[in-house]
């Protein structure tokens, strides 16, 4: 099974609706330019919320390649919850993902791994493609090394998932999440490949050969490559360096 690499950016708490159009346009021409093939790498970006609408009719009216998702969701579909937003509603705006349990979800709003796990059930309910982030921290790595944290956060979030969904799944440290930090290749690796062995264990292998494993933490234009040459890494989430056009660009356009 050959893998599509997928390089998404997330935006965080950045570009208000005015400024996401012209970052948007500015990527979009920066990519051209390149001659940038679309079929070989996607481009996914995932904007604040209040963006979404904005960016959907740009890259619709427009005819721009790149995909579109959430940065979070709520885990019921619709009802009196203040301030969160459904699958149902990104799903109208022709989001194609969402990204489930970052970890700055995970720190500043204490959500928990069954948290996620309902986000996950949520985000599928709606046809919605969830990017699962895991990672550990520093403390962590230090106390039951690399893998053990990302592993139980997966497990935890991979469960009642049924053998054909289509998840994404995103190892980022939370120790290289915008310190300039970065994890080593090495390092990456070693995590991406319990991870999909996780994902075997959890949705067999089918979904382990064509589920896509993603590195995060401080990927620029200068490391992305470094990354995309190890095995069981299938593209980034990139944070920092996905909010300048044409660094995010030499990041999709990478070359192994
Ligand atoms: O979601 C993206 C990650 O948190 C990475 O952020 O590229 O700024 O380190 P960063």
């Amino acid at each position: 099974v050959t893998r599509k690499p997928l390089i998404a950016g997330n935006w965080k708490m950045n570009l208000d609706h005015l400024q996401a159009v012209a970052f948007v346009q500015k990527l979009h021409w920066t990519l051209k330019d390149a001659g940038h093939e679309h079929d070989t790498v996607e481009v996914a970006v995932f904007p604040p919320f209040t963006d979404i609408r904005t960016v959907q009719t740009l890259i619709d009216a427009d005819k721009i390649p790149f995909a579109l998702g959430g940065q979070d969701l709520s885990t019921k579909d619709s009802g009196a919850y203040t301030g969160e937003i459904s699958g149902a509603f990104l799903k109208k705006l022709d989001a194609g993902y969402v990204i489930i349990g970052h970890s700055e979800r995970r720190e500043y709003h204490h959500e928990s791994d069954a948290d996620v796990a309902a986000k996950v059930q949520a985000a599928l309910r709606h046809d919605l493609v969830p990017v699962i982030c895991v990672g550990e921290t520093l403390e962590q790595r230090e106390e039951s090394g690399p893998t053990a944290v990302s592993v139980e956060q997966l497990k935890v979030a991979l469960e009642g998932v049924p053998a054909d969904a289509d998840v994404v799944v995103a190892y980022e440290p939370v120790w290289a999440i915008g310190t300039g930090q970065v994890a080593s290749p090495e390092q990456a690796q070693e995590v991406c490949s319990a991870l999909r062995a996780v994902v075997a264990a959890s949705l067999g292998d089918e979904a382990a050969a064509r589920t896509r494993i993603l590195y995060g933490g401080s990927v620029k234009s200068g490391n992305i490559a470094s990354f995309m040459r190890e095995p069981d890494v299938d593209g980034a989430l990139v944070g920092g360096a996905s909010l300048i056009a044409e660094e995010f660009a030499a990041i999709v356009r990478y070359q192994k």
